[in-house]
């Protein structure tokens, strides 16, 4: 259990943790090369361990010196026929990903996971791979991959908009025989894209995705990965909504396909600049500055969804001290996330906030200006519904959560924040 009290105001300075989904690819990436990877910045959280423990079984020579993260890979056909099944954890990055690199080897690997992965959707990833020629046992986890004969690239329309299931099909067409292209229906994180170019693989980027085939990755010799802006969004969310707030973040991801919050919250009348810009392997990073806003109600929906859809959550909150209402379309995804985070919202945000939350068919709404008081809150064990409530609490009467150590996920720092503002 973890007691969150109310907080007056944020004001100073923050520093979130490495990007979740960078880091992951660093680590896979960096083991498909020949030489030593130096990984600074690197995520130490659940997620990214399980990462880690996954590629170290498939091969590569990993070892963490203090902050660091030290990647030594056997090439791009070197990885290792693993002795154990490969456990992926609460992280569907780390399955999915590692799904389509181990769908191209010349030998077999069983995945496993927890009970929340156990129960999230994997058919998606698995059906584009077969049409490449991947063999699997079954569409469930426990799944075992059967050795493949030579992959075929294929040319895939994407009925979602996932960068998991973007980045599988991209792993497994550097082994194809011919170009694979994947076609999405609104544009995902492209992480993967952009750290295949920088290693110098064969992408074409335009109206769609074309991996070719390649010898060998050459990584940089080093990594450095930008702050999270999925995990700066709680404290961004909490100085907008919080009167008297000002707020530095340094460093953090600002791509593209990653700053649906920072937008939607602009559109809501949000007070921020973005200082500092920097390019690091052709990812993005920026100092944030945020400041004390009233907000009102939107609508948002379409292309801006995928650009923030692990934000939504907290986005709710936002919402919820906004005036009017507010209307997020198509975000059925929510669904099959670490938990199904629509029921989550609907179930124990109201707890704080009676009747504040709606949803109606795939569409989140939120009634902003509502009564807010104190409530013990269900996490579902999921990271960002206990981190969105803690946020949701500070800024009401207060929150008692009944599971708060599932922020070891992707922020294992996120309470000693907290503790410092009391
Ligand atoms: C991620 C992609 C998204 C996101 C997840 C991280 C990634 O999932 O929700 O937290 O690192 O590729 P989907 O691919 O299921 O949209």
């Amino acid at each position: 259990m973890k007691k969150i009290l109310p907080i007056k105001n944020l004001r100073g300075e923050i520093k979130v943790p490495g990007d979740k989904s960078i880091s992951h690819r660093a680590i896979i990436l960096s083991a498909l090369c020949n030489s030593t990877v130096e990984i600074e910045n690197f995520l130490f959280s659940a997620d990214c361990l399980s990462t880690i423990e996954c590629v170290k079984n498939l091969g590569a020579e990993i070892k963490i010196v203090g902050a660091k993260v030290f990647v030594t890979g056997n090439g791009l056909r070197g990885l290792k026929s693993p002795t154990k099944i490969l456990d992926a954890g609460n992280s569907g990055t780390a399955l999915r990903l590692l799904l389509g690199l181990c769908a191209a080897q010349k030998f077999s690997t069983t995945f496993t996971g927890d009970a929340s992965l156990s129960k999230r959707p994997i058919a998606r990833v698995i059906n584009p791979l077969q049409k490449m020629g991947a063999n699997f046992s079954q569409k469930n986890l426990p799944i075992k991959i059967l050795p493949a004969e030579n992959l075929r690239g294929i040319s895939y329309k994407m009925p979602i908009a996932s960068a998991q299931v973007k980045s599988a099909l991209l792993l497994a067409g550097l082994y194809a025989e011919n170009f694979t292209e994947i076609v999405e229906p609104a544009p995902s994180r492209n992480h993967t894209e952009k750290m295949l170019a920088a290693f110098g693989a064969k992408i074409e980027i335009s109206k769609s995705i074309k991996i070719f085939p390649t010898e060998t990755l050459n990584a940089p010799e080093k990594i450095i990965v930008p702050n999270d802006i999925s995990s700066a969004a709680y404290w961004i969310v909490l100085a907008s909504i919080l009167k008297n707030s000002e707020l530095l973040i340094k460093n953090i991801g600002v791509n593209e396909t990653r700053t649906g919050i920072l937008d939607a919250l602009k559109f809501m009348g949000a007070k921020f600049e973005l200082i500092n810009k920097k390019n690091s392997g052709g990812e993005f990073s920026a100092d944030l500055k945020i400041f004390s806003a009233k907000l009102h109600g939107v609508e948002l929906g379409g292309k801006i969804i995928p650009r923030m859809i692990d934000e939504i959550p907290v986005l709710a909150v936002a919402a919820a001290f906004a005036e009017g209402k507010t209307v997020i379309k198509n975000v059925g995804e929510l669904r099959v996330k670490e938990s199904d985070r629509l029921n989550a919202i609907v179930q124990e945000f109201n707890k704080i906030s009676h009747g504040s939350f709606e949803v109606e068919g795939d569409n989140l709404i939120i009634h902003g200006g509502g009564k807010k008081n104190f409530a013990q809150v269900k996490t579902f064990g999921d990271h960002r519904i206990a981190m969105s409530l803690a946020i949701f609490g500070a800024a009401a009467e207060g929150v008692e959560l009944d599971n708060s150590d599932c922020v070891k996920i992707s922020y294992p720092k996120f309470f000693d924040f907290f503790q410092k503002l009391i």
